[in-house]
C-alpha cells in the first residue's frame, strides 16, 4: 500500500506530456500534443495528449486516462508498479505503508517460494546442458522434437534427474529450506525425509506475467500409458493454476504489438509456435479456460483466435468454454489444424510463411463457426433445431458490445434460417435476465413503494436502446455529474423490484445501466467516485456517504458535500407534479438521467464522426469513409431510438 499523500505528490508532480514524450513521439498541435496512437496500429495521428487537463485520449481506439492509467497501459504495469515508476521518474520517495506482521509474513512466503522456483529453474536448466543424463536423454529429447537450442534456452527447459532425491539433496545442501520446498511441491516429504516430485522428467518451467518461474510443468519421458504425461507443480501460494496462462511472459509483447492472442493447449504448442516465428501465443494448459484467464488476455488485446487439432469430439467439448471470452467482450475467433496435428506438429512440419498463411486462411468468426458446426447436426430433426437454437442464442446473448450482438443475430438468422425478429426476442430475454441477477446485493431498507414486474420491465426496456461500442469515449460532464449526483444523494434508495420481487436501488441500476453499455465516466473525479461507490456498497448507507464527505481527496469530499447538499434538480423541463412522492419522481429521473447521458454523448460522438468523415473525404480515404458512414448510420439510428424515448417519458 502507498500512503496518500505520497500518491497525491506524485500526481501534482508528474507532468503527463514528459511522462507520455519517453514513449511517444508528440507534436505540438494548439494547447494539446498528438501522436501515433501506441496502442494501435495507425499511420494517421489521433492519440492526443492534454498537459493541462493531465489526460489521454486516441479517438482511434479510445483508450483514455491519466498519467498513470498511461504507464499501466503503455508498460504493462500495476497500479503500485505505475507509482513507483513515476516516483522514481520524479524523485519522489515512495514510502509504503507498513505492512502487518502478517502481511509481511505472507510477502515473505511469496518471496521464498519465488527464490525456491528460480533456483530449481536453475538447477534443472544446468542439469540439461551439463549433466550426462540431462545432455543424453533431456536435451536429446527436447532436440528430437525439433527445439533448437536457442529456444530450450529462451524457455529455460530443464531435466529432472531420474533419482530419488538428488534435487532435493542438492537444494537442502545449498541451504533451502525443507518447507519451501515442500510448499512448491518440488519436494515430498515421506518419513521425514524429501523425494523428488519430479524425477526423470523434462520440465518447463511455468512463468508469471513478469517473467519470475512460479511452478513447473514436467513431462514424462516413458511412453508407458498408465503414467502421467505431465505432472505439474501442485498450486501454492505463488501459483494458481486457473489465474495464469502457459507463455504469458514471453508473449506480452507480440500480443500488444499485433493486437491477436492465439490461444492452444499445450506447452509445446506455444514454444514450437515461438520457434515458428510466431510469439503472441499462450496456453491454457489443458483445462478450460477460467474468467481470470479471459481477463489476463484482455489486459493486452481483445482479440483472440482459438486454435484447435482438427479432431470434432475435442471442439464440441470445448466450445462451451468459449461463451465465457464472449462474456468479457472478447473477440472470438477460432481455426481448425488439419486432423492429426495439433499446432506443435505443424508448426514444425511447415515453414513460419505457410504457418501464417494457414493460420489466416483458417481463421473463421466464432459464432458463425458454432452456427455452421451444430446446425450440421441439427439438420432434419425439429428437437435438436431448438436445442440448437438455444445454444446459439445464448452465446450471442452474453456478448456484451450491442452492435456486435445485432450483427450477429443478423448473421445467426441467416445461417440458421430463422427470422432475425424471433432470435432478438430470445436475445433481448436473456439479457435482461442476467442485467437483474448481475445486480450486486446491498444492504437496504424495505422499500417504499414498489413497481409492478411488468412496470419495471416497461422502464427497463425504455432505456436499454442500443449503444453502439465506440462511442463510449465521449465525454459528457453535465451528465456525469447529474448522475454522481443521483448515486449519492439517492443511491441506496429502493427503486424498483426485478423479477423475483428483489430490491433494486438506485445505485444498482445505475450502475448496472453503464455497465451493461460498458461506459465508463469520463471526469477522473466522477469517474472514481462510482468506481469507490462500487467497493462500498455492502456497507450500510450512512457509512457509505461518510467515506465520501471524509475522502482523502479533496475535490471528492467537496463534489460530495455539493450534491447532499443540492436538491433534487431536474435534467428535463417538465410539468411537474409537486405532489407526488419522492421516489415516483426518482422512477422517472434517474432512468431519465441515464436516458439523457446516453443520448448526450451519442450526439457529440455524432459530432465527432461528422468531423471524421470530412477528414476522410478531405485524404481520400475510402475504406475509412465506410467504416464511418457505416457508424454514422448506426449512430442515426440510436439517435432517434432515444429520441423517440425523451419524447415519451417527458410528455
Ligand atoms: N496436461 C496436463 N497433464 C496431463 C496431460 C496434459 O497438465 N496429464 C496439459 C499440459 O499443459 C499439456 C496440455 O495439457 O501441454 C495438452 O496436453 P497434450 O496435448 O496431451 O500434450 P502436448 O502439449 O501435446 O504434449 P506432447 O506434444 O509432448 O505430447
Ligand atoms: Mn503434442
Amino acid at each position: 500500500m502507498i500512503d496518500r499523500a505520497t500518491i497525491d505528490r506524485i500526481l501534482d508532480t508528474a507532468d503527463i506530456v514528459d511522462v507520455i514524450g519517453d514513449f511517444v513521439t508528440l507534436k505540438k498541435r494548439g494547447v494539446n500534443y498528438l501522436a501515433c496512437c501506441p496502442f494501435h496500429n495507425e499511420k494517421t495521428p489521433s492519440f492526443s495528449v492534454s498537459g493541462t487537463k493531465g489526460i489521454y485520449k486516441c479517438f482511434g481506439c479510445g483508450k483514455a486516462g491519466n498519467v498513470v492509467n498511461f504507464v499501466m497501459e503503455h508498460e504493462h504495469m500495476t497500479y503500485v508498479e505505475a507509482l513507483k515508476y513515476l516516483g522514481k521518474k520524479y524523485g519522489i520517495e515512495v514510502k509504503e505503508k507498513e505492512l502487518t506482521a502478517e502481511e509481511q509474513q505472507a510477502a515473505g512466503q511469496r518471496e521464498s517460494l519465488m527464490i525456491v522456483s528460480a533456483y530449481a529453474q536453475e538447477q534443472f536448466t544446468n542439469t540439461l546442458w551439463e549433466h550426462p543424463d540431462g545432455k543424453n536423454i533431456g536435451l536429446s529429447y527436447f532436440r528430437e522434437r525439433g527445439f533448437s537450442d536457442k529456444t530450450i534456452k529462451k524457455f529455460q527447459l530443464g531435466y529432472c534427474l531420474d533419482s530419488r532425491n538428488a534435487f532435493s539433496n542438492k537444494a537442502l545442501n545449498d541451504g533451502y529450506k525443507k518447507e519451501y520446498l515442500v510448499a512448491t511441491g518440488l519436494s515430498m516429504e515421506r518419513n521425514n525425509e524429501l523425494y523428488d516430485r519430479f524425477f526423470g522428467r523434462v520440465m518447463f518451467p511455468i512463468h508469471s506475467v513478469s517473467g519470475r518461474v512460479i511452478a513447473f510443468g514436467a513431462r514424462t519421458l516413458k511412453q508407458d500409458k498408465s503414467v502421467a504425461k505431465y505432472l505439474n507443480s501442485p498450486e501454492s501460494e505463488i501459483y494458481i493454476k486457473s489465474n495464469g496462462l502457459y507463455g504469458i511472459y514471453f508473449a506480452k509483447q507480440a500480443i500488444t504489438r499485433t493486437q491477436k492472442c492465439y490461444l492452444v493447449e499445450g506447452y509445446t504448442d506455444v514454444i514450437s509456435m515461438h520457434q515458428a516465428g510466431i510469439e503472441n501465443v499462450v496456453a491454457s494448459s489443458g483445462t478450460s479456460l477460467t474468467t481470470e484467464q479471459v481477463r489476463l488476455i484482455k489486459r493486452f488485446t481483445p482479440n483472440v483466435t482459438v486454435l484447435y487439432d482438427g479432431d470434432a469430439a475435442g471442439i464440441k467439448a470445448s466450445i462451451r468454454g468459449i461463451d465465457m471470452l464472449l462474456e468479457e467482450g472478447l473477440n472470438v475467433k477460432v481455426a481448425l489444424f488439419p486432423d492429426g496435428d495439433d499446432p506443435d506438429s505443424f508448426a514444425r512440419k511447415h515453414s513460419t510463411s505457410e504457418l501464417e498463411t494457414f493460420l489466416s486462411g483458417a481463421e473463421q468468426d466464432f459464432i458463425s463457426f458454432k452456427t455452421k458446426l451444430l446446425s450440421e447436426e441439427a439438420k432434419n430433426d425439429p428437437i435438436k433445431r431448438a436445442a440448437l437454437i438455444s445454444e446459439v442464442v445464448k452465446s450471442v446473448s452474453v456478448i456484451p458490445d450491442t452492435i456486435v450482438r445485432t450483427v450477429y443475430v443478423k448473421e445467426c438468422s441467416r445461417l440458421l434460417d430463422i427470422e432475425e425478429d424471433i432470435l432478438l426476442t430470445e436475445v433481448a430475454k436473456l439479457r435482461r435476465k442476467k442485467m437483474y441477477d448481475s445486480g450486486t446485493k446491498s444492504v437496504t431498507s424495505p422499500p417504499e413503494e414498489q413497481l409492478s414486474t411488468a412496470e419495471t420491465a416497461a422502464v427497463a426496456n425504455a432505456i436499454t436502446a442500443p449503444l453502439p461500442a465506440f462511442v463510449s469515449n465521449v465525454f459528457s460532464e453535465a451528465c456525469e455529474k447529474e448522475l454522481v449526483y443521483f448515486l449519492l444523494k439517492y443511491g441506496d434508495r429502493p427503486l424498483f423490484a426485478n423479477e423475483d420481487k428483489q430490491t433494486v436501488t438506485a445505485a444498482e441500476y445505475i450502475i448496472n445501466e453503464l455497465r451493461n453499455d460498458e461506459l465508463e465516466l469520463k471526469n477522473l473525479h466522477y469517474r472514481k467516485i462510482f468506481d469507490e461507490y462500487n467497493t462500498v456498497l455492502h456497507v450500510p448507507a450512512e457509512e457509505r456517504i461518510k467515506h465520501f464527505i471524509n475522502h482523502p481527496d479533496h475535490d471528492i469530499m467537496e463534489l460530495t458535500i455539493n450534491a447532499l447538499s443540492e436538491n433534487h434538480r431536474l435534467s428535463i423541463k417538465r410539468f411537474i407534479d409537486s405532489e407526488e412522492p419522492e421516489n415516483t419522481k426518482l422512477q422517472r429521473d434517474i432512468p431519465n438521467a441515464i436516458l439523457v447521458y446516453k443520448s448526450s454523448i451519442t450526439k457529440q460522438a455524432y459530432i465527432e464522426v461528422s468531423e471524421q468523415v470530412l477528414k476522410a473525404q478531405q485524404n481520400n480515404d475510402t475504406a475509412q469513409l465506410q467504416v464511418l458512414m457505416e457508424r454514422l448510420r448506426t449512430l442515426q439510428g440510436v439517435r432517434s431510438i432515444f429520441a423517440n424515448e425523451l419524447q415519451r417519458l417527458t410528455t
